[in-house]
């Protein structure tokens, strides 16, 4: 099939820590790499969003680099996708700009994410980035056309954001983006946190206990599965309200193992916690014991890893520029 029969995908990663967890794998970046077969996919590291933290710039430059190797690790290839950082595609902060002017002022209020951090940081030290966002993320997604955005539950809103600002868009000034969908799965769109399973596991507001880095050694991340908050009773059962704590654990097994929640459940009955929770911190373990390794292989070489990114970078520009294009040409940007 030829790129342009195929449906475009896209999505981004912010480069915040020096580790992605496993809520960033499971709902994310483990679908980004099952559709870079049949699709035409884009993967961003978005570095501009990742800026809305205060950042050290040695850190900065680590951290972006090794999300790189993580992806590239984690089976993104780039033979199948086009794997590039935000910041080099200048395009992202031209439509960044013409979504602020089409979205409105109570609409950006009312999003969940900037009201959570904000009221975090306190209101006279949120930066005005934090507010603007999710109209760059908009950017991101429509500059390429994307037929799909696969990405975790706590993005839902982001995306419809996304969609109406395309179709208020579109209706306004003419055919010109895409109405993307968002793709999340329901089996592991939320991973919560291993301390308190009713939290999003996160880099940001997660305890360091309850959540696992996938570049973390395997005994640190063992002894966090290991020490886990268990619910009352002992039996192996899913049941989001009643065991939120065990339904995390199956759900991070069935996703690593393959194995069915049933197949699991089934396989410890009549054994205790202890028992269940030593199995998924193998699991855990020898899952990305090779992926962790290879990742840290991957940045000895940064020459490569530059390279593969600036050749991500030209492709994308390709798409993005064609796309800012049109919309000046619909706005009546003179050229
Ligand atoms: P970020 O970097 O916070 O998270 C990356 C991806 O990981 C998912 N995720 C989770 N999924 C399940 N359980 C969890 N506990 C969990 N924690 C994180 C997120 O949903 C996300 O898919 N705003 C985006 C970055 C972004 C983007 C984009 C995404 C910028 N531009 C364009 C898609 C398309 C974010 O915060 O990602």
């Amino acid at each position: 099939m030829t790129a342009k029969a195929m449906k475009r995908v896209l999505s981004g990663i912010q480069p915040t820590s020096d580790s992605f967890h496993l809520g960033n794998y499971l709902g994310a970046v483990k679908q980004w790499v099952d559709l870079q077969d049949g699709h035409d996919a884009f993967y961003c590291i978005v570095d501009l969003h990742a800026l809305t933290i205060e950042t050290d710039p040695a850190h900065f430059r680590k951290r972006t680099l090794a999300s790189a190797a993580q992806l590239l690790a984690l089976g993104i290839s780039p033979e199948k996708s086009t794997l590039f950082i935000q910041s080099q595609v200048p395009q992202h902060n031209q439509l960044g700009w013409i979504m602020e002017c089409l979205t409105g002022f109570g609409e950006a209020s009312r999003m969940t994410q900037f009201k959570d951090k904000s009221s975090k940081s306190g209101s006279d030290r949120a930066v005005v980035g934090l507010f603007t966002y999710p109209m760059l993320q908009a950017a991101d997604i429509l500059l390429y056309q994307a037929d799909y955005v696969p990405v975790g539950e706590d993005q839902r809103q982001h995306i419809e954001l996304t969609r109406d600002l395309a179709q208020r868009f579109n209706t306004k000034y003419g055919q010109t983006f895409q109405i993307p969908d968002a793709y999340i799965l329901k089996t592991a769109a939320k991973i919560n946190d291993l301390q308190d399973a009713t939290s999003k596991m996160s880099k940001s507001s997660g305890s360091v206990a309850g959540v696992i880095e996938i570049m973390d050694t395997p005994e640190s991340n063992a002894k966090k599965i290991k020490s886990a908050t268990t619910d009352a009773g002992r039996e192996v059962r899913f049941d989001e309200k009643e065991k939120p704590g065990i339904s995390n654990l199956l759900t991070i097994h069935s996703a690593l193992s393959g194995q069915s929640i049933q197949a699991i459940e089934k396989d410890f009955e009549g054994k205790g916690y202890g028992d269940f929770k030593s199995a998924v911190a193998d699991v855990v373990v020898e899952y990305f014991r090779p992926i962790r390794a290879r990742a840290l292989e991957l940045l000895e070489d940064e020459a490569n890893l530059l390279s593969i990114l600036h050749d991500g970078a030209d492709k994308a520009h390709a798409v993005a520029s064609q796309t800012v294009a049109q919309t000046y040409a619909n706005l009546g940007v003179v050229k």
